[in-house]
């Protein structure tokens, strides 16, 4: 790292493993990259296989892949033991992988909503449990960093969104509840709250000049967020620089919630 002579101790994740879920694209990987660079070695667990082993080979040898669906407990489980295996403990969690099916309330079918609690919501309690029996076996404390959204902190603006602001919101206090239930075994648990951010994720919204325009106008700086501008608030949260702040959510949102 470069710049003040602190910023190479408050960012730095030298000798640190980190597991992030949704690491095959996006914001999981741009964090990633920026966990590579401050000195962590990263296991990127996401759903495809291809995608997944194509990112970490990309990433070189501090980069290891495994595939498992977060919403599958066994899964899950099963890929924290190998993490463990291959890399030793994990002492820093970032769950990325999530799920948005943009609809109205009246036409939102039962399934959808399931799914979208699923992937949002329970997957981050699965997750979080699995990583955090090792963390609190292996005694060292460790940080997890949640990806909530300005959805999960507002009702939105442009178009209806329910099962994506409801466990959001969820994330938001889940991050409080974990960062309350950890706290004495050094576990510190925050999030960090997007505004929209040039991925896969907002998919065909991208290819709307009208709509793009229209969001970016509900920014105070009138544009969406980069993923790496994401990576970098989630390299903060995860390093010492944040060794006092746990339970809080972070907006990366160019002011959105400031209007
Ligand atoms: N992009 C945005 O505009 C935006 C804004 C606010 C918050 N977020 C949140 O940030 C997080 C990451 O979003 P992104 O923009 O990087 O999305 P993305 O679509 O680029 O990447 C998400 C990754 O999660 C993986 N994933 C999804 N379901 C999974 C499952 N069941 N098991 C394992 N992996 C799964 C996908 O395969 C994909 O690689 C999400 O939680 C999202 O809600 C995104």
């Amino acid at each position: 790292m470069t710049g003040s002579p602190l910023s190479g101790s408050a960012f730095t994740l030298a000798g640190k493993t980190a597991l992030i879920t949704g690491g095959a694209a996006g914001i999981g990987l741009a964090t990633a990259r920026r966990f590579i660079e401050a000195g962590a070695r990263v296991i990127l667990l996401d759903r495809y296989p291809a995608a997944v082993g194509g990112a970490a080979a990309d990433l070189g040898t501090s980069a290891l892949a495994i595939t498992a669906d977060v919403t599958d407990a066994a899964q899950v489980d099963a890929a924290v033991d190998r993490a463990q295996q291959a890399f030793g403990g994990i002492d820093i969690l970032v769950n990325s992988a999530g799920l948005s099916l943009r609809e109205a309330t009246l036409e939102t079918d039962i399934d959808t909503w399931n799914r979208v609690v699923d992937v949002n919501m329970t997957a981050l309690f699965i997750v979080s449990r699995a990583v955090a029996r090792q963390m609190l076996a292996a005694g060292h404390g460790g940080a997890i960093i949640n990806l909530a959204s300005i959805m999960g902190l507002s009702g939105g603006s442009l178009y209806p969104n329910l099962s994506y602001h409801a466990t959001k919101g969820a994330v938001v206090n889940m991050t409080r509840a974990l960062a309350v239930e950890w706290g004495a075994q050094g576990i510190r648990v925050n999030a960090v709250a997007p505004t929209w951010v040039r991925t896969a994720f907002i998919g065909a919204m991208a290819d709307d000049p009208d709509l793009m325009a229209r969001i970016a106008a509900t920014m105070p700086l009138g544009r969406i967020a980069e993923a790496d501008e994401v990576a970098l608030a989630i390299l903060f949260l995860a390093g010492p620089g944040a060794a006092m702040i746990t339970g809080h959510t972070l907006p990366v949102d160019g002011g959105f919630l400031a209007r």
